[in-house]
């Protein structure tokens, strides 16, 4: 196979990144630049979209300009361009994809839409030795999926949260406990210093069969406990923290093994992978929990480095470099999209 060198340009959420990856083959991540707006959103609890998109606009030169300096890369070098296209906020999506566009015309070369949840149910590929088919569990802000992982753009999806999303359950909790965005991190530095014992939170849908998930009601639990303390001190806060966090562990892991099952019943003959992806993949309890499902069913558990589980582009150009090596592409007509389902 032709190597390629991508640029990739990834403007989705609150990140701005630009990298260069080259692949397939001697696949290397060549400069990964990733700009966070954290601070311009802090004060609102969240990331406020049309801030997020003016945002974007004023550093996303400097940050492609950064990616192709670290890279030592001319325009020359680079084979094509490939760009989150959605699904995401659509104000920063546009300023990504559109910049994107511009680029490829000027310089004449190809670009690729990337769907930003391909990007990361492909990033382990690029990180480690990785066949399909595989099973991906997507954690991020905005998902909770397993999927079935047959080939590039063949997915199928075997279970979902029926209401909120992983990270945001880790924002929600967070915000409620008085602790700052993104709520992930915060949450698990707490946990650390707490006694997931203390407070008896449920396991939500665990008797149910399927791969159906729900963290709602985990969260309500953790304010209805809150509420009772109510003013509570650091050291609750902790203990809130490691048993909000052990539950969500708990019940990953449960759905994991579950999951594990579906896939050997589906391909017998091949070796059980779980891939881990998306922002709440860099919490080390769940990793934990999730490579005790894996050794219990003697499967092969694969998390790619923390920098590459959050939003970054070298996923983005990655997602690309797999698409080109199918085949040409030229996505120029595509539009920008907030909702695209894998
Ligand atoms: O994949 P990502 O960077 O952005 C998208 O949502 O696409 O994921 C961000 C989410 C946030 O909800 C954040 O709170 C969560 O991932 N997250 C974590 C951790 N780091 C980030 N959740 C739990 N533990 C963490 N260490
Ligand atoms: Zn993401």
């Amino acid at each position: 196979k032709k190597r390629l060198t991508v640029l990739g340009i990834e403007t989705s959420c609150d990140e701005t990144a630009a990298a260069v990856v080259s692949g397939p083959d001697g696949k290397t991540i060549r400069s990964n630049i990733i700009r966070s707006q954290i601070e311009a959103h802090l004060a609102f609890g969240g990331v406020v979209p049309e801030i997020a998109a003016r945002a974007h606009i004023e550093v996303l030169d400097d940050i492609i300009s950064q990616a192709l300096r670290d890279a030592e890369c001319d325009w020359e070098d680079i084979d094509a361009i490939a760009a989150t296209a959605g699904p995401g906020l659509i104000g920063g999506v546009i300023v990504g994809f559109m910049t994107a566009k511009a680029i490829a015309m000027a310089a004449g070369k190809p670009l690729v839409a990337v769907n930003h949840l391909e990007g990361h149910a492909l990033t382990a590929r690029l990180t480690d030795d990785l066949d399909f088919p595989f099973l991906l569990l997507l954690v991020s802000g905005g998902h909770s999926q397993f999927l079935l992982v047959r080939g590039v753009g063949d997915y199928e999806r075997l279970g979902t949260t029926i209401d909120d999303a992983v990270g945001e359950a880790f924002d929600k909790t967070a915000k409620l406990l008085g602790l700052p965005y993104p709520g992930g991190p915060a949450v698990e530095q707490m946990a650390g210093r707490g006694d997931a014992g203390r407070f008896a939170l449920p396991r939500p849908l665990l008797d149910r069969p399927g791969l159906d998930m729900s963290f709602a009601g985990l969260k309500t639990a953790l304010r209805t406990q809150a509420k009772k303390l109510e003013p509570i001190d650091e050291q609750t806060v902790c203990d809130l923290c490691a048993g909000f966090q052990s539950a969500v562990a708990n019940v990953l892991a449960a759905r994991t093994s579950r999951a594990l099952d579906m896939f050997a019943d589906r391909f017998p003959d091949q070796p059980k992978t779980l891939v881990v992806a998306g922002g709440v993949a860099a919490n080390g309890e769940i990793r934990k929990s999730l490579l005790q499902a894996c050794e219990a069913a003697g499967a092969r558990f694969v998390a790619p480095p923390m920098k590459l589980c959050t939003d970054n582009a070298a996923m983005i150009a990655w997602a690309g470099i797999e698409r080109l090596a199918m085949g040409p592409v030229d996505h120029m007509d595509m539009p920008p999209r907030p909702r695209w389902p894998l």
